[in-house]
């Protein structure tokens, strides 16, 4: 059946060549407009909110999965580990088990989450500024492949806990004194920031040389992690000269080369249509070369590359569907459209000024597009999802409003404000679909009470 679409010429988005192609970044590639309704890995969006309820969170399984692939494919001789913080759910570790990925954790309970399901602790790295001791031992026990050390009591600490029989593998977190990323809150790589050892004022090579004398601890390589959302690969290459200068100097100044160097995540997404994004490819075609050039000046051997991106693999599987639950005008006439989620589940907007776009689903609507202000159902002025959205003029209670590039640092962030709960999160794949979280209810709210 040929599907033909009203065209409005305010609305080209909605001419009858968009129909059934793929809709493009922001969106996963299976995204296809059907009529007023748009289907992500064969599902109606539409379905899945009748069925599961809103706010509800779409999560492709086969986009995540080919993005975890392009990153081995892209990188074939270094270590890819999936950055747990930007999503992580049973499923996720299953899959990227299954795909050939390592994890790079950053709490007991990801570590927990990642162990009950059975994923090798060796292929996990654990990271943190602040780990308490029940989280060290924790690792220690488990047999975590690598530990980013990140202060210096933590290195006497974690030699304390770790076996004489068998070392403790572990990173040194360097900062390289490199600016990058979205937003201030996010840029670890320079110096005043409570993560890692400055490279600045010897801190980071003193590091090294305490991890260096516990003979319980052995040194595997360096770490660094500049920031998120770094579109271009111009800091990871100055991130590059900078760490090998440091593997240059510990190998003069201890006689020790060490084999591997992990340069951390912050690959960019599209959060919009047209905003670039950093993919696998462009970073390997620019990184290996750069690594390869700067060690033969210093005569060090190319050590395995390490990366853990997060958002670039899990951000643009996530579609968050919301239902429209009110729309009103104000005086000086911005239209606000609230839907049934917000900052509880998306702080990123509140917390970053980040940029999503909204699309209306479910329904076609003949209406010009017209600006909206898309807010949330939490008791702040701040709840603002989408400040500058497009949406027909007909927008009205009822309607579903799809958001994608959903995938990371939303469910993850998400939180008990107002107690509005945290929404199910459903996986779609070939047209079938299947609930991997069940929404957060007053029971389980409830279920937290002593008293
Ligand atoms: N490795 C380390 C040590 C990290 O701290 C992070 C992110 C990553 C890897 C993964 O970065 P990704 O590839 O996902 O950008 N909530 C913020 C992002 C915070 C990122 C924290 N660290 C946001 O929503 O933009």
């Amino acid at each position: 059946m040929t599907v033909l679409a009203p065209v409005s010429p305010k609305n080209p988005d909605r001419s009858p060549h968009a129909i059934g192609a793929p809709l493009g970044a922001p969106w996963p590639a299976s995204a296809r407009r059907v009529e007023g309704d748009i289907l992500v890995g064969g599902v109606s969006l539409a379905d899945l909110a009748a069925r599961h309820g809103t706010a509800v969170y779409v999560l492709d399984e086969s986009e995540v999965r080919t993005r975890a692939l392009a990153y081995r494919c892209a990188l074939p001789n270094a270590t890819v580990l999936y950055a747990a913080k930007a999503f992580l759910c049973g499923a996720m570790v299953r899959w990227m088990d299954d795909d050939g990925l390592g994890l790079d954790v950053c709490s007991g309970n990801e570590l927990g989450l990642a162990l009950a399901q059975g994923f090798p602790a060796r292929r996990i790295v654990m990271h943190g500024n602040a780990k308490s001791e029940a989280e060290l031992d924790l690792a220690v026990r488990s047999g975590v492949g690598r530990i980013v050390v990140d202060s210096f009591s933590e290195i006497a600490h974690l030699a304390a806990l770790a076996p004489a029989d068998e070392p403790q593998g572990v990173y040194v977190r360097v900062v390289p004194g490199v600016a990058a990323g979205h937003h201030a809150a996010v840029r670890t790589g320079v110096d005043d920031q409570q993560f890692g050892f400055p490279l600045s004022g010897g801190f980071a090579a003193e590091a090294a040389s305490r991890v260096l004398n516990q003979p319980h601890l052995r040194l595997e390589g360096l770490h660094c992690h500049l920031g998120s959302q770094i579109s271009q690969v111009e800091p990871f290459l100055i991130a590059v000269d900078r760490m090998v200068e440091l593997l240059s100097t510990l190998r003069d100044r201890y006689g020790i080369i060490l084999p591997e160097l992990d340069l951390g995540g912050g690959h960019a997404i599209a959060y919009r249509p047209g905003e670039p994004a950093l993919d696998p490819a462009r970073y390997a075609a620019a990184v290996l070369p750069r690594l390869a050039a700067r060690c033969a000046e210093h005569n060090l051997p190319v050590p395995r590359l390490v990366v853990e991106p997060g958002r670039a693999i899990v951000g643009p599987a996530g579609v968050a569907l919301y239902r429209v639950l009110a729309v009103k005008h104000s005086p000086s006439g911005h239209r606000f459209v609230a839907v049934d989620g917000g900052m509880s589940d998306n702080p990123r907007p509140a917390l970053y000024g980040a940029g999503y776009t909204a699309q209306l689903v479910g329904r076609f609507s003949r209406e010009p597009l017209q600006g909206a202000r898309v807010v949330g159902r939490h008791c702040e002025a701040g709840d603002v999802l989408v400040p500058d959205a497009l949406l027909p003029e007909d927008t009205r209670p009822g309607d579903l409003l799809a958001i994608p590039a959903a995938g990371a640092y939303q469910l993850s962030m998400s939180s008990g404000y107002n107690m509005v709960g945290r929404p199910p999160l459903v996986a779609v794949r070939d047209g079938a679909e299947r609930l991997l979280l069940r929404r957060e209810t007053l029971e389980d709210i409830l279920r937290r009470e002593i008293a």
